[in-house]
């Protein structure tokens, strides 16, 4: 999907998702509904969802798409790389991350945005594999970033 399209699809998806985070403080509830209308309105997202960080743990959350790992290994692979650096990280092709673990041998591209509470600490990371390389850009990026702010 080029950006342009992407820019517009999001545009809607937020406004979407503004409406229905506002009937529940519920933060879970939250990251269920996102990774639901994400997965089922973006056609490239492969698998979407969160992994909530636990007693220094990442533990899966809501998600969607095929059965992803309980728990990752700690300080490894995308997921702890964006707790550790409090940072979106973009991977063009997994196999060229280092340490990338493979919940599915499908996913080729992947990003993952840090969630922080109001004192600014990670609480949870938005993963979104795709089965095609190169997926995600600085627009999926933005887009992002914006969404998780409404958990
Ligand atoms: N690839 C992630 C693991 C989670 S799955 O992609 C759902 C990682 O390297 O942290």
């Amino acid at each position: 999907m080029d950006d342009i399209k992407k820019d517009k699809r999001y545009n809607r998806l937020y406004e979407q998702l503004k409406t229905i985070v506002a009937k529940t403080d519920d933060p879970i509830a939250h990251m269920a509904t996102i990774s639901a209308v994400l997965y089922h309105k973006m056609d490239y997202f492969f698998w979407c969802g969160f992994y909530r960080l636990i007693d220094d743990k990442l533990v899966v959350g809501p998600y969607q798409g095929p059965v992803a790992c309980q728990e990752l290994e700690k300080h490894k692979g995308v997921c702890w790389a964006g707790v550790n650096r409090k940072e979106t990280i973009l991977v063009p092709d997994v196999e060229k991350f280092l340490d990338h673990i493979a919940c599915d041998s499908r996913s080729k591209s992947e990003i993952v945005i840090p969630v922080y509470d109001p004192n600014n600490n990670v609480i949870a990371i938005l993963d979104v594999d795709s089965k095609d390389l190169e997926s995600f850009s600085e627009t999926d990026q933005m887009w992002l970033e914006k969404i998780v702010k409404l958990i």
